[in-house]
């Protein structure tokens, strides 16, 4: 998506006649939007129509949890077991009709190739490294990449380590910021990102194998499965501006004041009705009476789900390394007692978080219940007489 890209080889124009040692390739276009949105076109050795065998079909089903009463929650996933694969192992925590937030924790290698029909995929990659392979290339990635898959790239992951990721899926599409780009697409001066951050595939592999390979879509609410008898990396080439990339959370260029910065500020991409931002190290706001901790806000037309990657949040009672709290519509929310005294002449944050905001509300599952704190919406009582907290000021945490 983020500009043009070619890899391998590609005729002279579109559309005219290109072969591969005598044999006519087949052309396809692979775009949004009707033909009015991005696309690549890629050349296949074989009709990417080809199938040898129609698999199974296997439903989605969500297990909802609607708990008894509306309020702030903290879920705790850092000690979840690993399980599945890439695809099995997403563990789904929420999810409304735009997004699907889920932890996965894999610890098996797919032994088939995975390709989203029906969504764009963000996996924020928490901890390991590894290749994603694709059809338009190899995407390497490492410990704090989010990897952006658009909906139609067939994939298989070759992991190095163990992993943890968040993983977001939406049916509408995954991008940069409008307001950060020109209008040639180009990333403007003023962007907490440059298109020397973004990484498109490194290196294309044309396999010519033939045998069986599963090939498991995500289409209509389910998977199904598709049996090839080729390789589907088939591609000799391909070109344009739909393609797998990754972008470093550690190389968002945090965006700081004299007084606080909202939310909107740490933007990394936008979503259909979601954003997702990205909270970084920072120095923190540098007016002499300024309130370096945020100020209580009324989220009223969104919900707010923010992962915590590293740093020292002892300061938010119960809240550490792989918490997710989640501050949904209808309330206000803010730094627990005591804390806005305590942030005053703090200089810098340490933190990193990952947030996702929506502007529709998000349903629950039982996975989520399962690791739901229970008690973090009483963490902004005080018994008469309490003093407040008395955690390091150092943890302060800033961006809640
Ligand atoms: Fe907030």
């Amino acid at each position: 998506m983020p500009f043009y890209q070619r890899l391998g080889e590609v005729p002279r124009k579109r559309h005219i006649q290109f072969r591969d040692n005598g044999t006519l390739l087949t052309e396809e276009v692979m775009g949004l939007e009707g033909f009015v949105g991005n696309e690549s076109i890629l050349y296949h050795l074989q009709s990417p129509c080809r199938v040898m065998k129609l698999g199974d079909f296997e439903e989605i089903e969500r297990e909802e949890w609607v708990p008894d009463a509306h309020a702030h929650r903290l879920f705790n996933t850092y000690d979840v077991d690993p399980g599945g694969d890439e695809v099995t192992g997403r563990r789904l925590l929420m999810w409304n009709g735009d997004v699907e937030i889920s932890l996965a924790r894999p610890d098996e290698q797919m032994d088939y190739f995975f390709r989203n029909g029906e969504g764009d995929e963000v996996v924020f990659v928490h901890e390991g490294s590894g290749t994603v392979e694709t059809n338009f290339g190899d995407v390497p990635y490492k410990d704090g990449d989010y990897v952006v898959i658009p909906r139609g790239t067939t994939y298989r992951f070759n992991t190095e380590g163990p992993q943890r990721y968040l993983v977001f899926e939406t049916p509408g599409l995954i991008e940069i910021p409008r307001r950060y780009r020109n209008q040639y697409g180009q990333l403007l001066e003023g962007a907490p990102y440059y298109h020397r951050d973004i990484h498109p595939p490194t290196e294309l592999h044309t396999h010519r194998e033939k045998g069986e390979f599963p090939v498991k879509v995500r289409v209509r609410g389910g998977y199904q499965t598709y049996v090839l008898d080729y390789h589907p990396f088939d591609v000799v080439g391909w070109d344009g501006y739909l393609y797998p990339w990754t972008f470093s959370v550690h190389d968002f260029e945090p965006i700081t004041g004299r007084i606080h910065q909202p939310p909107p500020s740490h933007q990394t991409f936008q979503g259909r009705n979601f954003v997702i931002c990205s909270f970084c190290p920072r120095k923190l706001d540098f007016d002499e009476l300024a309130v370096p901790i945020p100020y209580h806000h009324s989220n009223l037309q969104s919900e707010e789900m923010i992962y915590y990657v590293s740093g020292n949040f002892g300061s938010r009672k119960g809240v550490d390394v792989g918490s997710i709290t989640l501050h949904p519509s209808g309330l206000p929310h803010g730094p627990q007692p005591g804390l806005a005294e305590k942030s005053i002449g703090v200089r810098e944050t340490h933190e990193l978080a990952v947030m996702c905001d929506t502007f529709h509300p998000l349903r629950l599952t039982e996975f989520a219940r399962g690791i739901d704190d229970g008690t973090y919406a009483y963490s902004w009582f005080e018994e008469p007489g309490a003093t407040g907290s008395d955690d390091d000021p150092a943890g302060v945490t800033s961006h809640l």
